[in-house]
């Protein structure tokens, strides 16, 4: 496999989970670089120690725009950010924390992918376009009662997805959403759903796969086919299509 030859990849919360299983598929299929970004760039030595100098760890914090700042600093070659990088915490509609979890939910995974987007859209510009990989979930478009928080948290990071596609195709910046459902990681364990969790591999062929295809909706394992299956109606009549192309 050597599709990636010519890219660098960028994967933010590459130290674990899924975000560790697109870092190897990235090796895999023959990524010239990988910057590993992490919270802790100690959490990343394990990265280095399996593959080597091709992953370079980058300090990324989502909570922090400084340090989202400097890693695009750090990284002016990148042509293919990924980020990957979420936080779930299980607060229903009436829990006495619903709305902290909610702002802190929303903080990290919807306004860090702004601040990701804002801080590479320049560089993958000038690198020729590229793309822009945002992990969303099954849970963007279904709302789970438990950790309604979350979904509307991961609902509102899929929009800002959907807008940033339209958005970047003026610099010709390919933009894909993927959708998982349960994947055997630290968060699905959190989320009790480790029974029917299935492997994060699955997550990182069937992104690196709509990058090949340009498809925008990815949806990588047995429940969020499903999903994606009765969803596609609506995603191809109203979603795919773009709305305009802005030049920048
Ligand atoms: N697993 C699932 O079932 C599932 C399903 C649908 C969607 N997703 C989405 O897939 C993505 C990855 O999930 P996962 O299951 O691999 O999660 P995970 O096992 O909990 O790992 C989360 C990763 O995000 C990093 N992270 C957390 N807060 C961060 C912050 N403020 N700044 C930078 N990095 C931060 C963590 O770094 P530390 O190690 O430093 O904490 C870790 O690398 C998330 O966006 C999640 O919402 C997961």
């Amino acid at each position: 496999m050597s599709q990636l030859q010519s890219q660098v990849v960028l994967v933010t919360g590459a130290n674990r989970g899924i975000g560790r299983a697109i870092v190897a598929g990235a090796i895999q299929r023959g990524a010239q670089k990988v910057y590993a970004a992490v919270r802790s760039l100690a959490s990343a030595t394990a990265l280095t120690s399996e593959f080597g100098t091709r992953v370079v760890p980058l300090h990324l914090d989502l909570e922090d725009p400084k340090s989202i700042l400097e890693a695009a600093k750090s990284a002016p070659d990148v042509t293919i950010v990924i980020n990957n990088a979420g936080i779930l915490q299980t607060a229903g509609p009436l829990a006495d924390n619903a709305v902290a979890s909610l702002e802190f939910q929303i903080n990290v995974n919807v306004s860090g992918l702004l601040r990701v987007a804002q801080a590479f859209a320049p560089i993958l510009k000038a690198n020729g376009g590229g793309s822009l990989v945002q992990l969303n979930s099954v849970a963007s478009i279904k709302s789970f009662a438990q950790a309604a928080t979350y979904s509307a948290s991961k609902a509102a990071s899929y929009s800002i997805t959907q807008a940033l596609r339209d958005e970047l195709a003026g610099q010709n910046t390919q933009v894909i959403s993927v959708h998982p459902g349960p994947i055997a990681t630290d968060m699905a364990n959190q989320a009790g759903m480790a029974d029917i969790a299935e492997p994060p591999s699955l997550v990182a062929d069937a992104l690196f796969e709509a990058i090949q295809k340009n498809t925008f909706h990815v949806f990588p394992d047995t429940l969020a086919r499903q999903f994606g299956q009765a969803y596609s109606g609506y995603a191809q009549a109203f979603i795919e299509p773009l709305q305009q192309a802005v030049a920048h």
